[in-house]
């Protein structure tokens, strides 16, 4: 089930985003929970930060983010994960298949998103949902415990 995070979703939202199968894919580097609450304040003031309920509890998360103007048709999937109990239980699929009806009904025709080239299963994930690699950002991400920079894919999927 979907819905809008709430403040309290905090340290649940913070466990799984911080989880070391999760946060090399995600914008930043590992934080302190003191540290989270800022980011997590930019994200619920977002208005467009979800999260993913399981049996009652939060199983993953993503923001969605529409473009103004004459990209208002555009929306952009971040900050997406899933719990990693849960992984390769179709949760994910689950959750990306009830965003993308969402924002199909909301009159967006094109969804598009980031990933990193070295997130094998991401790409295969996206894949898997009809998202296709359009295009390179090269040297786009930099993890500080590595030295070397990760390209970056741009994927997209067309609604009809
Ligand atoms: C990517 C992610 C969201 C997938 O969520 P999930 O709930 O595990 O995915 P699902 O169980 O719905 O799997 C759907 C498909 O994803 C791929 N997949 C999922 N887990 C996988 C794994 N461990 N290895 C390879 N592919 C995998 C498979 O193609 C799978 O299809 P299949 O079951 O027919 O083989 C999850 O692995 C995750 O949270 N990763 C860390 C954070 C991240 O990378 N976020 C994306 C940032 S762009």
């Amino acid at each position: 089930m979907r819905r809008l995070a709430l403040p309290d979703d905090i340290r649940d939202v913070f466990s799984i985003y911080s989880h070391e199968q999760v946060v090399p894919f995600l914008t930043y580097e590992p934080m302190s929970f003191e540290d989270f609450e800022g980011v997590y304040a930019e994200l619920l003031a977002s208005g467009s930060f979800f999260v993913w309920q399981v049996d009652g509890e939060i199983a993953g998360f993503y923001r969605s983010t529409r473009y103004p103007g004459r990209v208002r048709h555009v929306a952009l999937l971040g900050t997406l994960a899933v719990d990693p109990r849960r992984h390769g239980q179709g949760v994910g699929r689950a959750m990306v298949a009830d965003a993308i009806e969402r924002l199909r009904a909301d009159g967006i025709r094109r969804i598009e998103l980031y990933a990193e080239s070295d997130n094998t299963q991401a790409l295969r994930f996206y894949r898997q949902l009809g998202f296709v690699h359009e295009g390179t950002l090269r040297d786009f991400y930099k993890r500080a415990d590595q030295a070397h920079y990760v390209d970056e894919y741009v994927m997209g999927l067309l609604l009809a």
